[in-house]
């Protein structure tokens, strides 16, 4: 009854299609609204990514989170792309989340939520939605399904026909992701799958050897006592999530399912809506609060609190456990100062949502040379803020998010290595924003790991 009550009253206003008639914020310019509708039918009638059945486990895992029973490890890349949905590539970015997830599940003793930024994860906002070059203005990259990198105007030019390209190569490396993960890459019992080589010598490797070592006794000791296998650590579960910024492409992946009521999103378990987006009148809310599936909001300094209670009341209006995460975004030096108000209004409201810290997007700058970068220090001093803040209110911080890649790059400033602004020439590789390589995210893990030790155990608190 209660399905069938919120599936009426949410049909009676909302369609897939109802965003339409409303503002869009970063809105794409498709030349031809022939190709346009064309493509979007061809989607429609395509098989889905994901399923359901997955959609509402992850809802009533993140409903755990949001009670402080599980943690949520959100992580990939800013933006993916077609060139490197390659194995080795995503294989390594498969590697770095298990790995990091081995030392959140040591660090918090609870069970961690694995979401990856990918399987669709190739649509971008800009803060500039032009670019001039030698006094030519461009639309700008907006992300793989919608333009192309090189500053043409036929490669700037958003086609339509690159979102069937985005569904096929999601559709790619959720089959890929979701094979090795199912066929045993991602067994805690063979956590030597994951070793990437390169790293072998890292500060942090021995560090993460000794937590397995131990993670590895722990099981032999509980398997041993049983006289049989622990269950399930054979099968990790792993979720998908991205930015559902393009509306035209998530209207097409929105489907009813037999036997459930409302719409579905079934393009990826966990879509969530960006800072630049998040306008309570807005098309972006408008179509994602007719969702079923589990969604984010990410939150930034500009966020008052009366519009954050706007957006939750417009997005869980019937306040259902685990349906809504909010991602906060400061910002190392800002954090302190927008956080606390936040958590008390939507505790005075008594509103249950899970909260979650992205401390990328708040810290980025641009160096003398015009690249994009963020300083280690930043993004650990605003988590490591977040966790204290969290605490400090009674309030649980259930989730991390996180760019980053299994790759050898050089985007990032700081770290155990002591990256410095020379070296982000040697392995700069983003087009959008810089990724925290393997040891950085590796070293950041270990830290939170650290930080949900102190917060579990009573004698450090204070
Ligand atoms: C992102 O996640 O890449 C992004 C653009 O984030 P935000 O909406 O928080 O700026
Ligand atoms: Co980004």
């Amino acid at each position: 009854r209660f399905f069938a009550s919120v599936s009426i009253r949410v049909q009676e206003t909302w369609s897939p299609t109802s965003w339409q008639s409303r503002k869009l914020a970063q809105p794409i310019d498709y030349p031809d609204p022939g190709t346009l509708q064309a493509v979007l039918a061809q989607l429609h009638k395509l098989p889905p990514l994901v399923t359901s059945w997955e959609i509402e486990t992850l809802r009533e895992h993140l409903a755990d989170a949001a009670r402080g029973e599980r943690f949520l490890l959100q992580g990939g890349d800013c933006s993916e792309s077609f060139d490197e949905c390659t194995p080795a590539t995503l294989a390594q970015k498969l590697k770095i989340i298990l790995q990091m997830s081995v030392i959140l599940v040591y660090g918090c003793k609870k069970r961690v939520i694995l979401v990856g930024r990918y399987a669709g994860q190739y649509a971008k906002p800009r803060s500039s939605l032009t670019e001039t070059r030698d006094g030519l203005t461009l639309p700008s990259y907006r992300g793989d399904t919608i333009n192309q990198v090189g500053f043409s105007p036929a490669e700037r030019t958003p086609d339509p026909r690159l979102l069937l390209a985005g569904y096929h190569h999601s559709a790619l490396t959720l089959n890929f992701i979701r094979s090795l993960v199912q066929g045993g890459f991602a067994d805690l019992h063979h956590t030597e799958y994951w070793d990437l080589g390169f790293v072998r010598h890292s500060p942090q490797a021995q560090e993460y050897r000794a937590m397995v070592e131990r993670i590895a006794d722990a099981i032999r000791f509980m398997e041993t006592c049983a006289s049989m296998p622990v269950g399930d650590l054979n099968r990790t579960e792993f979720f998908t999530s991205h930015e559902g910024l393009n509306l035209w492409f998530e209207q097409a992946l929105t489907h009813q399912v037999p036997r459930r009521a409302g719409w579905y999103n079934l393009g990826t378990h966990f879509p969530w809506i960006g800072d630049r987006t998040r306008g309570v009148d807005g098309a972006h809310v408008e179509y994602f609060r007719g969702l079923r599936n589990p969604i984010a909001v990410k939150i930034g300094p500009t966020i008052t609190p009366d519009e954050l209670l706007d957006l939750i009341g417009r997005l869980n209006p019937d306040e259902e456990p685990g349906r809504l995460t909010l991602i906060h975004r400061f910002g190392a030096g800002r954090i302190a100062g927008c956080l606390p108000p936040l958590l008390a209004a939507v505790q005075r409201a008594g509103k249950r949502v899970l909260w979650s810290c992205d401390p990328m997007h708040g810290n980025l700058q641009i160096t003398r040379d015009g690249l994009k970068t963020r300083r280690f220090d930043d993004i650990l001093a605003e988590l490591e803020q977040a966790f204290a803040i969290h605490r400090d209110a009674h309030s649980i911080l259930g989730g991390v998010h996180f760019e980053l890649t299994g790759e050898d790059v050089t985007e990032c400033i700081g770290g155990a290595r002591g990256l410095t602004e020379d070296d982000l020439s040697r392995a700069y590789k983003s087009q959008v924003d810089p990724r925290l390589n393997y040891e950085q995210a590796m070293e950041i893990a270990l830290r939170v790991a650290r930080c949900m030790r102190a917060q579990s155990s009573p004698a450090s608190l204070g």
